[in-house]
């Protein structure tokens, strides 16, 4: 069977990484626009990198969970394509071998001058320097809002040939991650929803396991 996963911030949620748009979700905390632009990069690069120094150390901190877990044990037995929005390594360190980070990777860090990439040191700055090139350009490799994902082409050609697509702690907020259920649909795979609650696009999805990820995900994998 060929099956599409895409996970978000719930399913790390009990690891103890924060949500962005609970209660107590890192979005209430800040401002979007002040930390995970192209704009407020440029307007100030230190609360940015303090933004994402903080994500980078509570992921560092963080163990995977039975959920990560039973994805990495799926990957096994099925032709499973395992697309993320987090950037956290929850999913490597949980056994995952192949994981497309749509959003990027907070342990990475991207030369805005060059392109380069490579393994962000703990704690960066605006003095930080592009080992390739030399530039003070370090960023941390995300994708911000108004900047486009990486690796869609890909996962667009994985949504249509899928036959179940499932969406795993995700809000159905953010574009093109909340479309993909959509799209798989049309293509004609069953498609199912695992969260805590109903996501924003949750009547695109043909079936629903409503809980914690924890409990939820081992056992819907153990079925298939
Ligand atoms: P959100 O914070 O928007 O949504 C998290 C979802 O997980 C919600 O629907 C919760 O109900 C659910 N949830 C919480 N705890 C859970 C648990 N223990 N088990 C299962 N589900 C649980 O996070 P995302 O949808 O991942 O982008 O957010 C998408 C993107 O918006 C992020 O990648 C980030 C953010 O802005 C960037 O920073 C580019
Ligand atoms: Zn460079």
């Amino acid at each position: 069977m060929r099956i599409v996963v895409l996970t978000g911030a719930g399913i790390s949620a009990e690891s103890g990484l924060r949500t962005f748009r609970a209660e107590d979700g890192l979005w209430e905390e800040h401002r979007l626009e002040d930390v995970a632009t192209p704009e407020a990069y440029a307007r100030d690069p230190a609360l940015v990198h303090r933004f994402y120094n903080a994500r980078r150390a509570a992921a560092a901190h963080a163990q995977p969970n039975a959920a990560h877990e039973a994805l990495a044990a799926l990957a096994e037995r099925h032709d499973l394509t395992l697309v993320t929005q987090n950037v956290d390594d929850l999913h490597e360190r949980g056994g995952a071998r192949h994981v497309i980070h749509m959003h990027g990777q907070v342990n990475r860090a991207l030369c805005a001058a060059c392109g380069h990439r490579w393994d962000a040191p703990a704690e960066m700055d605006s003095a930080t320097e592009c080992p390739a090139c030399g530039s003070a350009a370090a960023r941390p490799d995300i994708v911000w809002f108004g900047e486009m994902p990486y690796h869609m082409d890909e996962i667009w050609a994985a949504l249509e040939r899928a036959d179940l697509f499932a969406a795993i702690g995700t809000s159905g907020q953010v574009y093109p991650a909340a479309g993909f259920v959509q799209h798989a649909r049309r293509s004609g795979a069953h498609c199912v929803e695992l969260n805590l609650d109903r996501s924003a696009v949750s009547r695109e999805f043909h079936e629903h396991l409503i809980g914690p990820a924890t409990r939820i995900v081992p056992d819907w994998a153990a079925g298939l």
